[in-house]
């Protein structure tokens, strides 16, 4: 930290990412409440030792009015956020167009939109500017805000403009940009008619970081054979000048789920959910789910927790059941899947189109395997509150993480947090980012492949004491021992280092 008449300064960290972390109603012309979500991610990107760190982004609503707008920019003041204001023509063209419905599939190699091709050609210049445009918007919200020695970190496929942005605005800004998404194989991104134009401004940074090797590994070899720049141990070299390239592994803040299970009020919901006790109403979902699983004496519980997105493989998961259910008849009754699957990007048609394709798979299961008193997956289209995931976690047996791709994947790692006294099996995708930290203690499958998937859920079912202390064991000290907190200050000590490496190379 910096010294300014001889009082110690905190250094200011400018966080960037397309989304504060609040969500924002407006009550008046002139007032608005605030929810702040309390994530993991948050606390550690807003509590990182020593650092006094602010939020700049979008507030995920549109404010046309200019009273509105000060009226908002005050009340997020008070929450350490800044925002960025999109009309929703912007909105419409930026973020459901290009980052969702281009990059988002891309990256996780979905391809790019397939249906009427013309069309898409003819859009994806448009949706290119609105990208550029609002990723210009965000880089004079933050030079706006900049102070000398700030250092700045930019989050995700959203913002990969802005690194060019700020640093043509000021070159010596300290800038980082970390991709929470896969960064996907050479092959895949050069098919993206702005290929070279992004790797270049993401290249402006001083620290590009990664949650694997392989995704850093996939955008040096991009910037190789599509720039033809020369990649190094160290990252990429363009004309002298270093963009250090590594991987940053995330995790969870695995206290607070702890200290969630140890609450009285979470404790009686666990109580509930184990012994069939519905006789309380704190909890809506809860108590919806408390019904769910008592019609369902001494049966297994299998969770699936998941944004509704087509990353996530939930059909595919599904379709695993199915297979497990038609060649296990003794399970039919023994088991339950909840499915809890989070309203997302419900612009976006894709994602509309996929909420009908789950919820006809679904039906036709029930349909199938229920009987008058019970049906095998309960499916439900909403979140449930933090207390309330913390219990479910704590009594499922198997939880299914079934991502055709995923940047990391935290819902597995809040689940091992979740099960130290259960020690539950974990089945996981290994196109997750968390199969590389979690892959000796989880059952890793290949989710289009749903023979495998449904015998390793007979095989999760079926598993020794043992077996299962013994994985749980090691997936438990990986998840308690690497936290979001460690994350976000090994990414700032090191964007810092970066730059003095930097300054230290231009002194010589
Ligand atoms: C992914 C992305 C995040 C994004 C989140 C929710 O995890 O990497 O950047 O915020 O999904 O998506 P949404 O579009 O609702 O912000």
């Amino acid at each position: 930290s910096r010294r300014s008449g001889g009082r110690p300064m905190k250094q200011r960290l400018l966080v960037v990412a397309n989304r504060l972390p609040v969500s924002a109603v407006r009550r008046g012309e002139d007032s608005w409440s605030l929810e702040i979500s309390a994530g993991g991610l948050v606390s550690a990107l807003l509590g990182v030792k020593d650092v006094d760190a602010k939020w700049i982004g979008w507030a995920g609503v549109s404010v046309p009015d200019e009273v509105g707008q000060r009226a908002l920019t005050k009340a997020l003041a008070e929450k350490r956020c800044i925002p960025v204001f999109l009309d929703e023509e912007i909105v419409h063209q930026y973020y459901n167009g290009y980052c969702n419905n281009i990059l988002w599939p891309l990256f996780h190699y979905l391809g790019l939109p397939q249906e009427d091709r013309l069309a898409t050609t003819r859009s994806f210049q448009s949706q290119f500017d609105a990208y550029k445009r609002a990723n210009q918007m965000f880089a004079d919200v933050v030079n706006q805000h900049y102070q000398e020695g700030d250092v700045v970190w930019c989050h995700d496929y959203h913002l990969m403009f802005l690194p060019k942005c700020l640093k043509e605005y000021n070159s010596k800004m300290k800038v980082g940009w970390f991709l929470h998404t896969p960064f996907p194989s050479s092959e895949i991104h050069r098919t993206l008619p702005s290929r070279s134009e992004l790797l270049r401004s993401v290249l402006a940074a001083d620290l590009v970081g990664f949650h694997t090797y392989d995704y850093a590994r996939h955008f040096v070899s991009a910037c190789t054979r599509i720039l033809g720049l020369e990649g190094t141990p160290e990252g990429v070299e363009d004309q002298g000048r270093l963009t250090r390239v590594a991987a940053f592994p995330i995790g969870i803040d695995s206290d607070r789920f702890k200290r969630a299970l140890e609450l009285p009020a979470v404790k009686e919901h666990i109580n509930e959910l184990t012994h069939r006790f519905a006789g309380r109403k704190d909890c809506e979902y809860l108590m919806m789910i408390i019904v769910i699983l008592s019609e369902t004496l001494s049966s297994k519980v299998m969770l699936g927790v998941d944004r509704l997105d087509m990353i996530k493989g939930i059909p595919q998961k599904i379709l695993a059941f199915e297979k497990f259910l038609e060649e296990n008849p003794s399970w039919r009754d023994k088991v339950v899947l909840l499915q809890i699957a989070v309203p997302t990007r419900t612009d976006v048609p894709e994602y509309q189109k996929l909420t009908s394709q789950v919820h006809e798979i679904v039906g036709r299961i029930n349909g199938r395997f229920g009987t008058l008193t019970a049906v095998p997956i309960h499916h439900l289209d909403r979140s449930l509150d933090f207390h309330a995931l913390c219990a479910l976690y704590a009594v499922t047996d198997v939880a299914l993480v079934t991502s055709l791709r995923d940047g990391m994947n935290l819902v597995s790692y809040e689940f091992v947090a979740c099960q130290g006294s259960k020690k539950g099996v974990l089945i996981l995708s290994e196109f997750a980012g968390a199969a590389q930290s979690l892959g000796a203690g989880a059952l890793l499958v290949n989710p289009w492949n749903i023979t495998e998937v449904a015998a390793s859920i007979g095989y999760a079912l079926n598993m020794s004491p043992d077996e299962r202390e013994k994985r749980h064991r090691h997936n438990y000290a990986h998840v308690t021992t690497h936290t979001a907190q460690d994350w976000a200050e090994t990414f700032v000590s090191e964007l810092n280092d970066t730059v003095v490496e930097a300054q230290l190379r231009t002194r010589q």
